[in-house]
């Protein structure tokens, strides 16, 4: 959680408004809603909310590729090149910086060579993690950067190791970079690609201590130093290497992977960390709800303890820390994954406010993160948007896309200090960047109960207006259905900023960002 003070020393700060400010009669007025006090310390910066903060994660899993995003070119759906034309504009909309592919688990059963050439004849194959269903291979390499390309996101690929090869990971990477001349690049040119993919992300493996093959770390170090050594840059393209991280806050992975890498750095390393759910997503009780947000305080834990181990390592300083998968992971009932696809939930105002408390500890931890991946884009898990099957036409923008969207602002900002009251950790969550003469602060009311008065004082920035938008709904279990997809969206709200003082009303479980132009 974020530096707070005590109210004796909240006061004695000097960040209490002083008694002369001159107040709008409306903002002195009693509230029946509970003060809560914030400091924002515009002159106290952390790092670059860097876009990949924001980035994503699609899986061969459920209906997230086949059926969400890609139903084919001959689909009814209406598409673009067979890429579902709705969910493209909608991404498109919230901006993808960075998209994650193919796995997951699947990543390490997966084989690129399946994936290429004329689709008629590329091989079926069973998805064994996830259901047992036969997949057709029709989207694949190209396929998936023509998804990138469309939505304007990097690419990220993660490489088998579970089950595949060095070599085979490194004929990927040639693949995909080499601009000409190779064997494996004129085919990529014949398959309908002469300019190379020019991918600089890619994964060694995924969760190597679960399904990518329960290794022990040092095993997997071992795995990890060997596919690396023949990894290559081609035409310019040096590719950052991402090591599997831990499961959750798991030191010992850490440690273990790191005593035993002995040279040969990944560039970054990727812990994975779900914040699980006890009910069904939209059966959520008070005290569940409360459960889940709490491990909230336990991910930005975790980010600050394995920042600091691999800072306890000659050279572990130059890896990047990556939160490569992240959400609410809840009890999901047994006749959506029927209906819709394995890992099917739904997003509910519950969702959107984990979304916030997640996304704005991304801010406070600035410094420490490089890139976090939300598992995952449609359809499964905490997922942007949701179709209605893979033959459905309905396209629906969760919660969790409206709380990614506002939040929007802070990307490529400079994330500054900011301090709540002792009072506040389980209530109210706060970040804020700068940039460009505009504070952009983002505020979670996590309590199903108690609306919040938020006081907020202003250092080394004047306030000179501001304007809000508010997601919001007093039911935790509200969420966007087919039937109503625009019943929780972001709308305008009323804010006050006077000089160094900015008030607003922040009602029960609700998600707002507020853009101050300051002098
Ligand atoms: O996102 C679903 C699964 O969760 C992924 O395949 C795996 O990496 C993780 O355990």
């Amino acid at each position: 959680m974020g530096y707070s003070l005590s109210r004796r020393q909240f006061l004695a700060s000097g960040a209490a408004l002083s008694a002369a400010t001159i107040l709008p009669t409306w903002l002195t007025a009693a509230s029946s809603s509970k003060r809560q006090r914030v400091d924002v310390i515009a002159d106290v910066e952390i790092g670059t909310v860097r876009p990949e903060f924001h980035g994503h994660f699609a899986e061969h899993l459920g209906s997230c590729v086949y059926g969400g995003l890609w139903v084919g070119p001959k689909s009814p759906i209406p598409n673009i090149n067979g890429y579902r034309k709705q969910a493209v504009e909608y991404l498109r909309e919230v901006g993808v910086p960075v998209l994650r592919w193919p796995g997951g688990c699947f990543a390490d059963d997966y084989h690129w060579r399946d994936g290429i050439g004329p689709i008629s004849q590329r091989p079926k194959r069973v998805n064994i993690h996830w259901g047992g269903y036969v997949e057709d291979n029709s989207f694949g390499t190209h396929e998936f950067i023509g998804l990138c390309r469309l939505l304007g996101a990097e690419p990220y690929l993660a490489g088998n190791v579970g089950s595949g090869t060095p070599d085979e990971l490194r004929n990927w990477i040639e693949y995909c970079n080499m601009p000409s001349g190779s064997t494996l690049a004129e085919e990529r040119a014949k398959n309908g690609s002469p300019e190379p993919f020019r991918v600089r992300y890619w994964g060694v493996g995924n969760e190597n201590w679960g399904c990518g093959g329960w290794m022990r770390p040092e095993v997997y170090a071992d795995h990890y130093r060997r596919f690396s050594t023949y990894v290559r840059e081609f035409g310019g393209t040096r590719p950052f290497m991402i090591a599997s991280g831990p499961n959750g806050n798991d030191a010992r992975w850490t440690r273990g992977f790191m005593d035993g890498l002995d040279g040969g750095m990944p560039e970054g390393f990727a812990m994975h960390y779900y914040e699980g759910g006890a009910d069904e997503p939209t059966k959520f009780t008070v005290d569940h709800m409360k459960e889940q947000f709490a491990r909230y305080a336990k991910v930005e834990e975790a980010i600050q303890q394995q920042r600091s181990i691999l800072d306890g390592y000659r050279n572990g300083r130059r890896i990047n820390l990556i939160l490569d998968e992240w959400g609410v992971w809840d009890r999901i009932p047994e006749e959506d994954e029927k209906k819709y696809g394995a890992l099917w939930q739904q997003s509910t105002m519950r969702s959107a406010v984990a979304a916030g408390l997640g996304l704005n500890l991304f801010n406070r931890q600035a410094d420490k993160l490089y890139m976090c991946n939300i598992a995952q884009m449609v359809n499964v898990l905490q997922s942007l948007l949701l179709t209605d099957g893979p033959e459905g036409k309905n396209c629906v923008r969760t919660t969790t896309y409206h709380a990614f969207a506002l939040f929007k602002a802070h990307r490529s900002n400079m994330a500054v200090k900011t301090l709540t009251e002792a009072s506040s950790p389980d209530g109210l969550s706060v970040s804020a960047s700068k940039r460009n003469g505009e504070l952009v602060l983002s505020f979670v009311n996590q309590h199903a109960d108690t609306d919040l008065d938020v006081d907020c004082a202003l250092h080394g920035a004047t306030g000179k207006d501001a304007s809000a938008m508010l997601l919001h709904s007093p039911d935790l279990n509200a969420y966007n259905s087919f039937d109503v997809p625009d019943r929780i969206v972001p709308k305008p709200h009323p804010v006050v900023v006077e000089g160094a003082r900015m008030r607003l009303e922040l009602p029960r479980l609700s998600v707002a960002t507020v853009k101050v132009r300051t002098s």
